[in-house]
């Protein structure tokens, strides 16, 4: 019998794949334990001579990663959609190929931006805090009065999967939606009724802006000083996608001056974000620790996808979901 697979996994993961994994004796797993990631000091040790690796978006995978982990390595393979954490010129130039999990999160993720825009449109956690705080002792003609979000402007920023989700579910709101894509989608625009239009125009006639989009260095602080200028008094920005593409301290001066009226944020610029961000003393920001696709049934089939690229690229088969065409021969 040949010797196991050598894989390294940063983190316990759900799901039947995973499971399924632990027990065959074809691979021999090293899991880093606990919620936390591994220190960079313990990841270049821990993937050193392995054939396989499975890392989260909380993993930096560079150059240096893959060299310690040596030539053998076939694969890496990540739990989520997103890989801006991972270096894939990199990979590619080793003939690695770089795998990840899009589709099974569509749904769950637009269902968190919905989640973002009502709650920021009609101040749930604010006024679920107001009530846990003593503070409900009456009913008011404005109490807690927040805007409408039926028959309203939505205005969403890159238009993949994600982006085409969330405008399905503007439809039962009655919403006009807009729709900016680098490389236009007309044929997707037109199957859920939204408008295509250029970003500055989004940007200004939107109620809700919605950043949907995938982060790289053409979309870092796409939404920076210039964008919040654009936008109107009463308009909300809702990021589910990454925290660099939207300007963090120039949102905080949009918010400050009333440039904005407020914030929907499932991530962040830095995560987790600092206690001494001024986003969190404002009443008019929600923000969440990046759960957008944390459903128990998504993060298990995330799981089960990123088993199974594991498993493709370890026996030289095209990965089932791969950011990378580079599979080593
Ligand atoms: C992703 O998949 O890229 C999300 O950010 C985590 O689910």
């Amino acid at each position: 019998m040949s010797a196991p697979y050598r894989v390294f996994v940063t983190r316990e993961l759900p799901g039947n794949g995973f499971a399924a994994l632990r027990d065959d004796p074809d691979f021999a797993l090293d899991v880093w334990p606990g919620d936390f990631p591994p220190s960079r000091e313990n990841l270049l040790k821990h993937v050193a001579g392995v054939d396989g690796l499975v890392c989260l978006i909380t993993d930096t995978i560079d150059a240096a990663v893959l060299d310690a982990a040596g030539e053998q390595l076939k694969v890496v393979s990540q739990m989520a959609v997103g890989v801006d954490n991972v270096d894939v010129a990199a990979c590619a130039a080793r003939g690695i190929p770089v795998g990840n999990t899009p589709g099974v999160l569509t749904e769950t993720t637009a269902d968190m931006a919905w989640a973002l825009i009502l709650s920021s449109a009609r101040r749930v956690v604010e006024a679920a805090e107001y009530v846990k705080d003593g503070e409900w002792k009456t009913w008011t003609p404005t109490q807690m009065a927040g805007i409408d979000v039926h028959g309203s402007t939505l205005g969403i920023i890159g238009f993949g999967a994600i982006g085409q989700a969330i405008a399905r579910r503007a439809q039962g709101f009655g919403m006009r939606v807009l729709c900016w894509n680098r490389t236009p989608r007309p044929d997707q625009a037109a199957a859920v009724g939204a408008e295509q239009c250029g970003f500055e125009d989004l940007l200004s006639r939107s109620d809700f802006v919605c950043v949907s989009i995938a982060l790289t260095d053409d979309t870092r602080k796409l939404i920076n000083a210039e964008a919040f200028r654009l936008m109107h008094p009463g308009a909300i920005l809702v990021n589910t996608a990454r925290g660099p593409i939207v300007d963090e301290d120039a949102l905080v001066t949009a918010l400050q001056q009333g440039q904005i009226r407020g914030a929907g944020l499932d991530v962040t610029a830095i995560e987790p974000l600092s206690m001494d961000s001024p986003l969190l003393t404002m009443d008019n920001v929600v923000v969440l620790p990046h759960i957008g696709s944390a459903s128990m049934a998504t993060r298990g089939k995330m799981a089960d996808i990123a088993v199974a690229n594991l498993r493709a690229g370890l026996t030289g088969q095209p990965l089932p979901h791969s950011v990378s065409w580079s599979v080593r021969g």
